[in-house]
């Protein structure tokens, strides 16, 4: 039983069919093609023109075409604008004038207006077809709609077609897309599935126009008809690594609307990259035609990509970026943006043949030239003493040059050390007269170059793809699914990443260049940190990190992550300086849940920190026995001093529990940790104080209304908490303020209120013990995050 219905559903599948089946089988008669949002841009730019030339070559293959143009306006408006499109088309240079202007004549007979809003409209139109496919006593071949519309619309618009505009059977149903599909996994899935209802996936095409690029839609006959070369040489043991790069050198003005909610990793390298990367990463099919091979080994690749995380990216946004979203947007000044224009990402492949090759893939706004291309750098191991500019030594690659850049055009070009490369056919030609120009590093003339006898615009190119059912050159559900499921984990740990600023073209010198480590990518050089006002200068720099001025103190600000490494990087400065004049450093810590991410920060680093020359102080505790959960040294200890180096004799907890008592006023705990200070520390002047604030306004252990003034003639004093446990000691102003630097660490969203209020309250000890933090010689830094700051 179980056998035969396995049996029955291989039958049905093979009857279900891969496209390759449909294509050989594909009959000659009536097309109708119909362009939703017909007199649309990019209908007008390039679909009209594809679909023109779809005429011109298919004129004599027994089909018979009508177009449509669909819009939302009347007949009798849209018609025209239709008619002013339509044209502009142009033949080709081998066309003469007079069969170019018959063939256009012919086309715009053709071709008519519909408008197509509401599901009468697309009955009207199948009744159309239908009752124009009986009059002429033709055959229907297929229907192809173009969708040319907002993503939003292709739900909608689908299931109108599934109920009425659905061919005779036999016949084809074909509906191009065009991306966005979706945003992240999620989206993608609930607009796949949307689609699903109305639509089966082979009836789907959706456009990546980079498949259509002449040189990538050769990638895989490249790899084929070179086979016998490449197999010894296509793996970890020779390829160095792979880069797959898209540079433009425009910026997004005019289209932040769309761009800020998507970036560069949604708009590029999710798809056109990610494209490129598994055609040269597949397996190679038996049959190039088998749409179905195709599709499992591109499968295959993603899911053997290695996750991807923060450290396998770098992100960069073009200086003026910011601006043009607040203008567009209609945002304030102190909007912040921080979708990427700028993304390198650092792929592995978990498979034996690609164990450890790096494959990068890179793509930007604003940069200094606009240039396509994949390069696949092999290993040399030649070694040339005299010479070393002899061709065996120079760089050995191959690269698949899509477009523009120096040489202006699309080729593949091989090193001359590498192969020559076999002719992929009558379509393409060798390159014979270098001119003086430099290709990804090396002179053209150390290439063998193979490059298109015509080009091909890519729409014009995918619309006869479409027409010929060759669905491995779209992308079907299965691939869009898997690509977004690399995309997404990546996507979410960006999210609160603050990207790099650049100046944008040649300014951007080698701010934005990037340095492999392992499985990790990072950028070159070190960010220089700048304050606000100067970001309008035209200067290289660039932020993380914002510096301002907060209740007349410097403040730095930034997302909690990148302010915890600031503060911790400060702290480690402040250490090293201590330690380099008078051989120790003296640090106060405070307790609560703020600092805990800056003590694992402080333990992660601690390889490098001088903790041997170390001191830790307590700023406050709580009257409990230091091992209680409670117990500021406990959380201290657990989190940060149990993870370092740091002599024992160099850590001072608080003494609140003396005479088997907590904190009893005759048991002077407080003078004696006083004592303690004066004796170790230099004018017990502490090189480095980290403080907190309450959502009351209280620091340290100090808290309104507990007349934190008249604690001045000490460093250390018992105090009262209004929570529990109530008594607390902790350090005084007089101790705080003859400090060499106070930190100020405020985060979260929560402290967003109480950082709205401090910015505005006058000095008040009484109420915001706070703003009596006020070192004498000393510096504050208001550390807040921009959820405390901006809330
Ligand atoms: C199309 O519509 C019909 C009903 O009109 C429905 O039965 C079918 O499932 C729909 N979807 C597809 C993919 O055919
Ligand atoms: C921008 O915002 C202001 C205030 O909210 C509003 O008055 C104005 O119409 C907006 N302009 C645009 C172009 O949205
Ligand atoms: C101790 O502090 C004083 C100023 O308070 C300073 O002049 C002196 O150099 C310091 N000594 C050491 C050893 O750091």
């Amino acid at each position: 039983m179980f056998v035969t219905v396995f049996l029955l559903l291989v039958t049905l599948c093979a009857w279900g069919g891969n496209g390759e089946e449909r294509q050989e089988a594909q009959r000659p008669g009536h097309v109708s093609v119909v362009i939703v949002g017909g007199t649309g841009d990019l209908a007008k730019k390039y679909l009209w023109q594809g679909f023109f030339q779809l005429y011109v070559n298919q004129v004599s293959s027994g089909n018979t075409f009508s177009f449509y143009g669909g819009g939302l306006s009347l007949a009798d408006s849209g018609t025209p604008v239709l008619f002013e499109i339509l044209k502009a088309v142009s033949c080709q240079n081998k066309v003469s004038a007079e069969r170019c202007a018959l063939l256009k004549e012919q086309f715009l007979r053709l071709s008519q207006y519909r408008q197509l809003k509401t599901l009468e409209d697309y009955q009207d139109l199948a009744n159309h077809i239908e009752k124009q496919l009986q009059e002429e006593g033709m055959k229907e071949a297929g229907r192809l709609f173009y969708l040319s519309v907002p993503a939003f619309a292709y739900a909608d618009i689908a299931d109108k077609i599934n109920n009425s505009c659905r061919p005779t059977s036999g016949a084809w149903l074909r509906v191009v897309l065009e991306k966005p599909f979706g945003h992240d996994l999620r989206s993608a899935q609930i607009l796949s599935s949307q689609l699903a209802i109305s639509l089966k996936d082979e009836e789907m095409y959706r456009i990546d126009h980079y498949l259509g690029k002449q040189v990538v839609a050769n990638i895989l006959p490249f790899r084929i008809e070179n086979k016998k070369f490449l197999d010894p040489i296509w793996n970890k043991h020779h390829i160095e690594r792979v880069e797959i790069v898209l540079k433009e050198t425009l910026d997004v003005r005019g289209r932040i609307p769309f761009y800020d909610q998507y970036g560069v990793i949604r708009d590029v390298l999710q798809n056109h990259l990610t494209e490129v990367m598994a055609l040269l990463t597949m397996r190679l099919p038996l049959k190039l035609s088998s749409n179905k091979e195709v599709l499992q080994n591109k499968l295959k690749v993603f899911s053997s990509i290695l996750p991807l995380g923060k450290n396998q990216a770098v992100i960069g946004q073009y200086q003026s970026y910011k601006a043009e979203v607040q203008q567009e947007q209609n945002k304030t000044k102190d909007h912040n943006s921080l979708t990427p224009t700028y993304a390198a990402v650092l792929m592995h492949i978990d498979e034996a043949q690609y164990e450890g090759v790096p494959i990068l893939l890179i793509s930007g706004k604003m940069l200094d030239e606009r240039v396509g291309y994949a390069r696949i750098l092999f290993k040399n191991d030649a070694f040339c003493l005299a010479n070393h500019k002899a061709i065996h030594c120079k760089p050995k690659q191959i690269i698949f040059h899509f477009g523009h850049g120096t040489l202006q055009y699309p080729a593949i070009l091989v090193s001359k050390n590498l192969f020559k490369p076999v002719l992929l056919n009558s379509e393409w030609k060798e390159v014979m007269e270098h001119t003086d120009v430099n290709v990804v590093g090396l002179p053209m003339s150390d290439y063998y170059v193979h490059t298109p006898t015509e080009q091909h615009d890519t729409y014009t190119e995918l619309i006869s793809h479409i027409f010929a059912g060759r669905s491995n050159s779209f992308i079907s559900t299965e691939n869009l699914l898997a690509s977004w499921e690399i995309w997404t984990p990546l996507l979410s740990s960006l999210a609160t990443t603050f990207p790099r600023i650049y100046p944008g073209g040649a300014d951007n010198g080698d701010l934005l260049d990037i340095r492999l480590k392992g499985r990790e990518v990072s950028y070159n050089s070190e960010v220089v940190i700048i304050s606000p006002d100067q970001v309008g200068s035209t200067s290289a720099n660039n932020f993380q990190v914002m510096q301002g001025k907060f209740r007349s103190a410097d403040m730095i600000s930034a997302w909690a992550e990148e302010l915890v490494e600031r503060l911790a990087a400060d702290i480690q400065e402040a250490a090293e300086a201590s330690i380099r004049e008078g051989g120790v450093f003296h640090l106060a810590l405070s307790g609560g849940s703020t600092p805990l991410a800056l003590f694992h920060t402080l333990a992660l680093n601690h390889f490098s920190f001088p903790w041997r020359n170390t001191h830790v102080w307590m700023v406050d505790e709580r009257c409990v026995p230091l091992s209680e959960l409670d117990s500021n040294f406990n959380t201290l200890h657990d989190h940060l001093l149990q993870h370092v180096r740091i002599p024992y004799y160099n850590i001072h907890p608080m003494p609140v529990l003396l005479n088997q008592r907590l904190c009893v006023e005759e048991d002077g705990g407080a003078q004696l940790y006083e004592k303690e200070i004066s004796k170790l520390v230099n004018s017990s002047s502490f090189h480095f104080v980290l403080l907190g604030v309450g959502y009351d306004g209280h620091t340290a252990s100090l808290f309104p209304g507990s007349k934190v003034t008249e604690l001045e003639n000490s460093l250390v004093a018992l105090t009262e908490s209004p929570v529990k446990p109530h008594q607390r000691m902790s350090l005084t102003f007089s101790a705080i303020n003859r400090a060499q630097k106070v930190a100020l660490l405020v985060m979260g969203k929560g402290k967003h209120e109480l950082i709205t209020q401090l910015s505005r309250v006058k000095d008040n000890p009484e109420k915001w013990p706070v703003t009596s933090v006020k070192p004498a010689d000393g510096r504050l830094v208001w550390y807040l995050d921009y959820d405390a700051l901006l809330g």
